[in-house]
């Protein structure tokens, strides 16, 4: 399985420093033949160390450098080796305004460089409770190249996040079955992915892993539900 951790808006470089190193100590052969973990921390807290997760960026300009007042682009990634990024989260769509054209850039910037693309698809509940899920989320991948080779797909439906209210296994995988229609990429849940639904989620055949946001912020929490995932 892929297990990814999206910090968010959390840890400062110190603290992140510490995530390292627990995640480094616990990440032990017998996980890491089962699992692939990603990490994304805040940029500022990117860590130059050695580590057994692939660290990633969650956001990033589709530039080398330039004027992009409080942009990060591609130089200032490599100093740390990022070649994993996560593109269309529903808080950058939403929050920061982020547009359906700007995520194509960034995904077809990414794609020239041949890096790992986490690409975030996801309805509100508005669409959800209308039944129109599956129209939506076909929308959102309509501008990006699914046959890309170092993509991964994270269905994360905005009301499941950060609420609690996790979508049912019969929601993740009828979801999850209809993208496997449209592409092989390797096909995450995300929305309030915890330690005590892990378990589950991880053996609904068509899930390919989970894309973490509020259990993963503390190192011990991140590594239980890793050990938890089948
Ligand atoms: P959550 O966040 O696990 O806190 O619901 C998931 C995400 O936004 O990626």
């Amino acid at each position: 399985m892929i297990l990814a951790a999206n910090l968010k808006c959390n840890h400062t470089r110190a603290s992140f420093e510490r995530y390292c190193e627990i995640l480094n100590a616990n990440l032990g052969d017998e996980i890491l033949s089962k699992h692939e973990i990603l990490v994304f921390p805040p940029s500022v807290a990117l860590n130059l160390g050695n580590h057994k997760f692939i660290q990633g960026a969650q956001n990033f300009y589709p530039c080398q450098n330039g004027s992009f007042t409080g942009e990060i682009g591609k130089e200032m990634l490599g100093e740390f080796d990022i070649s994993c990024v996560l593109i269309g989260h529903s808080e950058r769509r939403e929050i920061l305004g982020e547009s359906d054209e700007l995520i194509a850039r960034k995904f077809e910037f990414a794609k020239s460089q041949g890096w790992k693309i986490v690409f975030c698809i996801g309805e509100n509940e508005a669409v959800y409770k209308e039944g129109k899920t599956k129209d939506f989320l076909a929308s959102q991948l309509e501008k990006i190249d699914l046959d890309y080779q170092n993509l991964v797909i994270a269905y994360e439906p905005i009301w499941a996040i950060g609420t609690g209210n996790t979508a049912t296994s019969a929601i993740i995988d009828e979801i999850l079955s209809f993208l496997r229609t449209k592409t092989k990429a390797p096909l995450l849940y995300g929305g309030s992915v915890n330690l005590k639904n892990i378990a589950e989620i991880s053996q609904i055949p068509s899930c390919d892993g989970v894309l973490v946001g509020t259990a993963s912020w503390e190192a011990e929490n991140f590594i239980n539900l890793i050990k938890e995932a089948k």
